[in-house]
């Protein structure tokens, strides 16, 4: 569970980069959050996970503060970040031994899910390989498989399916899929509508820092008839594709 109360953040005094934002992401639900480039998904992103201090609002993840209980909050979610060139001269297992490490999970815990992770991803033989070797689709999965080593309840992923090719981007989110029936979260970025309308339960589109509408896709496309704003937006996105 996810709540984003009046959240606003402004860069350099001047570019509000997201204003005024309410949002509840519940438990169970893949949450898609759509906008062209530049509508501060990444910031809100950003935010929601701690790298960002907010202006203004509050941030709680499984009802516990960002802002007031910072470390904890961080506890709840993995976060894989629109950039997935980090740690480039970790060798993949190293990388992934690591954030087991910083999340304190138990050796023989850790040494099964590494199994289960590399074998769904198929990345078994890559992880004795240094990162910087990866093509960026690898690089996103080793990423993705350090962020949910330690079974959070909540994904928090920024473009999570860009550059994976179609057999990773389907395994992904069939483990999207599986997590949030799990009863957990799944909140991810996109421009991509596409995606969107095969995955999500629920989508909000944002526009400049505003949320245009929040609803399941259906109640977008009712929604689009009586506004205009709405409907540009939503064809832009369909052009983007
Ligand atoms: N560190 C920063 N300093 C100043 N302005 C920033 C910074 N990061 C983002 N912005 C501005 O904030 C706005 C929102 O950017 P953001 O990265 O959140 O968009 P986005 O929706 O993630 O876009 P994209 O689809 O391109 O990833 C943009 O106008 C951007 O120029
Ligand atoms: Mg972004």
């Amino acid at each position: 569970m996810i709540e984003i109360s009046n959240v606003t953040k402004t860069y350099n005094g001047t570019t509000k980069a997201v204003d005024s934002l309410n949002l509840d992401i519940r438990n169970g639900e893949i949450f898609g959050f759509l906008g062209p480039n530049g509508a501060g998904k990444t910031t809100t992103i950003k935010m929601i996970t701690g790298i960002t201090e907010l202006d203004q609002g509050e941030i709680k993840l499984n009802g516990i503060s960002i802002v007031k209980d910072p470390l904890k909050a961080k506890k709840q979610f993995g976060f894989v970040p629109d950039s997935p060139d980090m740690f480039l001269r970790l060798k993949g297992i190293e990388y992934l031994n690591f954030m087991g490490d910083m999340y304190e999970v138990p050796k023989d815990l850790r040494k099964e899910r590494i199994e289960v992770l590399s074998k769904r991803f198929d990345m078994s033989d890559a992880l004795n390989d240094k990162i910087q070797t990866y093509s960026h689709g690898m690089r996103q999965k080793i990423v993705i498989m350090g962020a949910i080593m330690h079974d959070p309840s909540i994904w928090i992923l920024d473009e999570p399916l860009t550059g994976l090719d179609p057999k990773s981007a389907h395994i992904l989110k069939e483990m999207m899929r599986e997590h949030a029936d799990n009863g957990n979260t799944v909140f991810f970025s996109t421009h991509v509508l596409e995606v969107a309308e095969k995955l999500c339960d629920r989508v909000a589109i944002i526009n400049k820092g505003k949320i245009l509408f929040c609803g399941t896709l259906e109640e977008i496309k009712e929604h689009m008839k009586e506004n205009s704003s709405l409907e540009n937006m939503f064809l832009e996105m369909t052009e983007n594709e």
